[in-house]
């Protein structure tokens, strides 16, 4: 994956590092990410759990410095951490104050990342009342960690199963937690994640409010087959058919092409009171400030 980023010049970031900050010996299989992806931003990652128990700047640094890191993800999973036998639901104000404070010596940005239950204009309001600009919205709609700790629950015999699988649609769609998030914060950049599968997918969440796409799952399977290259020559192609066909010249235009938003998400975003026309005039505000 690390080859496939630097191949084609798209941002990397690596899962939970927490096991190599507690464990030394596994720091090598996060430090090759950045050996192989030299000149592209590689993101770190860590659990907000973690920081609630205990995590604070030199567990993040240790962190940022295990890869060299252009910035570091907090994800945000208590979806996740409810159904999961051995997991920690540790969640709390506190979490994102410690972040903030831990933020003034870090000297890398915080993103704040959920797992594919959305963030609300709720939380992104109150983050960014706490200084954070950069949020990674991974939205429902893609790969479901309720439904992974469901099956592993149905197979270990763990009672949570079944609960599980009346949460399996739990949380806020990745479109909506898009324009949620940007109609809180004009000035954040915002990664659109969550069930992103192709680049027509991509082209729209840009067109919806994100500065940046990101995906998972079909980059991990396409690279596990050797099809990466593939997948990517397919996928930028399709976002600059898209970027063309909607007559925007680069993304920055695409980010302000004209949109037309229907159905379910229009329903959504009228009981959520937000306003579709002041925000399809705020939404293509390009921001620059991109990781490097
Ligand atoms: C195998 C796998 C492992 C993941 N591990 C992490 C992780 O450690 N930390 C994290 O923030 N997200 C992790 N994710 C979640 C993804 O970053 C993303 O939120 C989620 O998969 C939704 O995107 P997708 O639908 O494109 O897969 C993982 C996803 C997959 C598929």
């Amino acid at each position: 994956m690390a080859e496939l980023a630097s191949k084609f010049r798209i941002a990397i970031g690596v899962g939970s590092q927490r096991a190599a900050i507690e464990r030394e010996d596994l720091r090598r299989s996060f430090a090759v990410v950045r050996e192989v992806a030299k000149d592209v931003p590689v993101i770190g990652n860590v659990g907000a759990p973690q920081i609630a128990k205990g995590y604070g700047l030199k567990e993040l640094m240790a962190a940022v410095q295990m890869i060299e890191a252009d910035a570091i993800a907090v994800h945000f999973n208590p979806a996740q951490e409810v159904f999961q036998p051995e997991g920690e639901p540790h969640y709390g104000l506190s979490i994102l104050d410690k972040l903030s404070d831990v933020s003034k010596d870090l000297g890398v940005p915080i993103i704040l990342k959920e797992t594919g239950c959305g963030f609300s204009r709720e939380f992104v309001r109150l983050a960014k009342s706490k200084g954070f600009t950069y949020f990674d919205v991974e939205g429902a709609g893609g790969t479901s960690w309720v439904a992974v700790e469901m099956i592993r629950g149905v197979r270990r015999g763990n009672w949570k199963a079944e609960a599980a699988k009346r949460f399996l649609d739990w949380g806020i769609p990745t479109a909506a937690s898009i324009v949620e998030a940007r109609s809180e914060a004009p000035d954040a950049f915002i990664i659109g994640s969550g069930g992103i599968r192709n680049g027509l997918d991509a082209a729209k969440t840009i067109a919806l409010g994100a500065d940046a796409v990101g995906l998972a799952l079909p980059v991990l399977k396409a690279a596990e087959s050797g099809r990466g290259d593939e997948f990517f020559k397919v996928f930028i192609f399709e976002m600059k058919v898209a970027a063309f066909l909607s007559g925007s010249k680069d993304l920055r235009q695409l980010k302000a092409a004209p949109l037309v938003i229907k159905g379910d998400l229009l329903n959504w975003l009228t009981q959520r009171g937000i306003d579709l026309s002041t925000y399809l005039k705020m939404r293509g505000t390009t921001h620059e400030r991109l990781l490097r």
